[in-house]
């Protein structure tokens, strides 16, 4: 068989990697994994930035386009969750629509998505604990909170880079360069990295346990801020409702507005999707997925449109551009007690959402190596514990080593980029499937035809669109690299061509 045919030949994902799992997730466990994995640096630390900088007050009509988008891509991966199944997320449906080519092209994708997450949420997590610390009076030695390469700004670009044309791809990439700082090590990322992959590899029993207590004590947090600020609301804050319009580029290539600020705010829904990952350890997928991935979206976005709504009501959007806006506009009004606990909220809250993309990234990578695009070793399933003990490991070690040496916030952005396209892609998958098995069992059908997917790739398409052209580019330079793993290794490896030979 030709390596074009090869290439776009399509199965069905077997469930042959997941048999050894246990089946031990009800649809409120995947319901609070979505909420774990989705309410985190998003609402906490991103909503502020993209009022005081994007939108203004008008961050909540970001907050509903971009949950009208993730709506739309949520209905499909639901009806590929039901009736395809497998942990593969987004990538088995790929699998099954498009081939294996296709799959692997997202496959890649949904790495970078949830490994550059967990990194960048230890990043910022890190930050909330070092803060903590310091007012318990236990500051960590300077030389142990930061990682020992920083960003370059292009105000401080070397010599060499200021010879690059500016705007050239060269200069692009180079546009925010890494230099060593003299520090070792950025520890507590480094530590809760290394903490929960303990967890993972205890069980998911386990793991699961601990998301749902977490995410009780995450959404108090949020109750005691809505209650609190409540009584504190100003109509003035909203008197420049939309101080940026909807969108605008500026000179330097940033964008501003309603709508490059829902590109921004998209982060707060990542993890959704995560809930896919976790079908195949289900007790009844085909009724669990649906409502775990709609139901968690759906929570998620209502607290979002309050939150966000209350953030800018309570003080000027202006002041919001610090890195834990919900706990300052607390300290704002004089609420000093709830801006602690508010603190304490996100520590706790951004430890489930690394927790539940860990765990997502750990059952993507199963089922690639299922199918023969990776090593077997990712898809060893450890007999007494059930888990993937080795690809977990592996996992961690590496999310560990990246998150304590580099700041992420310049990869973070490429994490929506990544989610974006796997949202357009689950809904192609969804209007394909639909010409091509028509008969398929299908528990949990996504309403009206195919026009809800085809809005979903039109506004997943449009939020792409809005983002900052340099990210763009780093995209294309990922999956690059990806299709040289392909042709070099996966391609020659893969099951339908061990099948074929
Ligand atoms: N949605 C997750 C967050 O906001 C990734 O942190």
């Amino acid at each position: 068989m030709s390596l074009m045919n090869q290439m776009f030949r399509k199965k069905f994902p077997s469930d042959l990697v997941t048999e050894h799992l246990t089946k031990c997730l009800t649809a409120w466990d995947l319901g609070l994994m979505g909420v774990g994995a989705i309410i985190g640096t998003g609402i906490f630390v991103l909503t502020g930035l993209a009022a005081a900088t994007q939108a203004g007050p008008a961050v909540i009509i970001s907050f509903v386009l971009s949950g009208i988008a993730c709506g739309c891509a949520a209905l499909a991966y639901a009806e590929l969750a039901a009736s395809i199944g497998g942990s593969g997320s987004a990538y088995g449906y790929s699998y099954a629509a498009f081939g294996e080519f296709i799959a692997w092209i997202i496959g890649w994708d949904l790495i970078l998505e949830y490994a550059v997450s967990v990194e960048a949420v230890a990043n910022g997590w890190a930050g909330y604990v070092k803060d903590a610390l310091k007012a318990m009076g236990a500051g960590l030695p300077h030389k142990f909170v930061k990682g020992p390469l920083a960003l370059l700004h292009t105000d401080k670009l070397t010599a060499a880079q200021k010879l690059l044309p500016a705007n050239s791809c060269a200069f692009t990439l180079f546009h925010d360069c890494y230099h060593a700082t003299g520090d070792i090590m950025n520890l507590p990322a480094v530590v809760v990295i290394l903490a929960l992959m303990g967890l993972l590899v205890m069980g998911v029993r386990e793991s699961v346990r601990f998301n749902a207590a977490m995410v009780f004590v995450k959404l108090l947090t949020i109750a005691v801020f809505v209650a609190v600020a409540l009584f504190h609301i100003d109509f003035v804050n909203w008197k420049s409702f939309m101080p940026f319009g909807w969108y605008s580029v500026s000179s330097d290539g940033d964008t501003h507005g309603i709508l490059a600020g829902a590109s921004m705010v998209f982060f707060a829904y990542i993890g959704f999707d995560a809930v896919s990952t976790a079908v195949g350890e289900a007790e009844n997928p085909q009724r669990d997925a649906p409502i775990g991935i709609l139901g968690s979206l759906l929570f998620c976005t209502v607290i979002y449109i309050i939150v966000s709504g209350l953030l800018t009501l309570i003080v000027p959007y202006t002041s919001l551009n610090v890195s834990s806006p919900v706990a300052h506009a607390l300290q704002l009004v004089g609420v000093n007690w709830a801006s602690a606990l508010v603190a304490t909220g996100v520590i706790i809250g951004l430890t489930t959402v690394m927790l539940v993309l860990y765990y997502g990234l750990t059952r993507i990578l199963m089922s690639m190596a299922g199918d023969g695009l990776l090593p077997k070793f990712f898809s060893d399933v450890n007999k007494n514990t059930h888990t993937p003990v080795k690809n977990t490991v592996l996992c961690g070690i590496v999310m560990a080593v990246m998150a304590g040496i580099i700041p992420l916030d310049v990869l973070a952005d490429l994490v929506n980029i990544g989610t974006l396209a796997a949202f357009v892609l689950v809904c192609a998958g969804v209007i394909t499937l639909r010409r091509t098995e028509p008969d398929m069992r299908r528990p949990f059908k996504t309403p009206f035809g195919i026009a809800l997917p085809i809005l979903g790739i039109l506004f997943c398409g449009a939020l792409i669109y809005f983002l900052p052209w340099f990210t763009k580019l780093r995209f294309v330079v990922w999956l690059i690299i990806g299709l040289a793993i392909y042709f070099l290794y996966s391609a020659r490896n893969s099951t339908l061509t061990q099948e074929n030979r």
